[in-house]
């Protein structure tokens, strides 16, 4: 299932090199992306229009992207600007250009725009909408914050991970050996909401016992000595769980000023493969020297969802319903599926 004219998140932005060209790919589709002369991403279909080789293995020369094969280059509109092996003064033939792709770049993602018409010719930047307002997530360079990322593939359907991210009640069984372990069986939201192809929901966080205040005292009396925010945060907290169409969700846990937050893109790479990509940030113990331990954090919970999310029957979710049996605890699958076939019904989501 594809989600049409839509914003995707579909690498991190830091994977981004000046000189050399990214391969993506969404929808089993690849595109090579790059920086033009001006510094902003640009994307195109990851095949040359000369002999069929991979754009994303050339390089980028003066802004332009340049073929490994022969050297055709070609700028963010998809057109070839050189063939080297030409005469000069040889027009350019017409068909000398590769299809263009909206990109951005934002919430330290980079997003390709997935048209309803993906032949059509390509939107001017004013008539798309912007990129979904994803946040609050620390700006870059923020020294409140220590971030990392990472990423994995699932070999699930991106609709049924989305669900996964919105999914309460699995935390005590799924996480039982980590952050789930002191969560109630009934972990009943405070608030909840739709809203302009954003979920949003509220839970009161359980306490986490991995993160009591005597954890890692020693680190932090080294290093972050003006943080006093986990003495603080025995008491439990509040976990906010945001998602935005078509692939972004944000889990933000705050204890006082003790706060983690998880924003990932869930990059439909196929129907039955989902790259996740992470953005990690920690407000406290920020010295790199804790990193190694945080990720291993996030690679374990991830995994422990990875193990049964790729279980689930049928792979792709049942928007009517008749697939699974959903109850008022799932009302934010519920609604998930509720957006979606609005969306299937526009024409939309096919
Ligand atoms: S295949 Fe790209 S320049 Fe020949
Ligand atoms: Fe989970």
């Amino acid at each position: 299932m594809k989600l049409l004219d839509s914003w995707y998140a579909v690498a991190l932005a830091s994977a981004l090199k000046p000189e050399h060209p990214l391969a993506v790919q969404l929808h089993g589709e690849r595109f090579a992306v790059w920086r033009d002369s001006s510094g902003a991403a640009a994307a195109v279909l990851d095949r040359c229009p000369h002999k069929g080789a991979s754009l994303s293995v050339g390089r980028v020369q003066d802004g332009l992207l340049t073929c490994g094969y022969h050297g055709w280059c070609f700028g963010a509109d998809g057109h070839c600007a050189s063939i080297p092996a030409q005469h000069t003064g040889e027009p350019m033939p017409h068909r000398a250009h590769t299809r263009c792709v909206p990109c951005r770049e934002a919430y330290g993602f980079l997003w390709l725009w997935w048209a309803r018409d993906p032949e059509a010719p390509v939107a001017s930047p004013e008539v798309l909408p912007p990129v979904p307002a994803v946040g609050p997530i620390p700006e870059a360079g923020d020294g409140g914050w220590r971030n990392l990322e990472g990423q994995v593939e699932w070999q699930a359907n991106w609709l049924r991970v989305l669900e996964a991210f919105m999914d309460l009640t699995h935390a005590p069984f799924v996480h039982s050996g980590t952050f789930g372990a002191s969560a109630p069986d009934q972990l009943m939201p405070e608030e909840q909401w739709v809203k302009d192809d954003s979920l949003y929901e509220r839970v009161l966080a359980p306490r986490d016992r991995h993160y009591r205040a005597d954890q890692g005292r020693g680190l932090r009396g080294l290093f972050n000595t003006d943080d006093k925010a986990v003495a603080e945060s025995s008491d439990g907290g509040v976990q906010h769980i945001q998602l935005w169409l078509a692939n972004v969700s944000l889990v933000r846990v705050v204890f006082g000023d003790f706060r983690i937050s998880l924003c990932t893109a869930h990059v439909p790479l196929d129907d039955g493969r989902t790259l996740n990509l992470w953005r990690h940030f920690r407000s406290f113990l920020r010295t790199p020297l804790a990193d190694a331990n945080a990720r291993g954090r996030v690679d374990r919970f991830m995994a422990e969802d990875q193990r049964m999310v790729e279980t689930l029957t049928p792979r792709l979710p049942d928007l009517d319903g008749r697939g699974d049996l959903l109850l008022v605890s799932d009302a934010m699958t519920l609604c998930l599926r509720s957006l979606l076939r609005e969306k299937r019904s526009a024409g939309l989501l096919v």
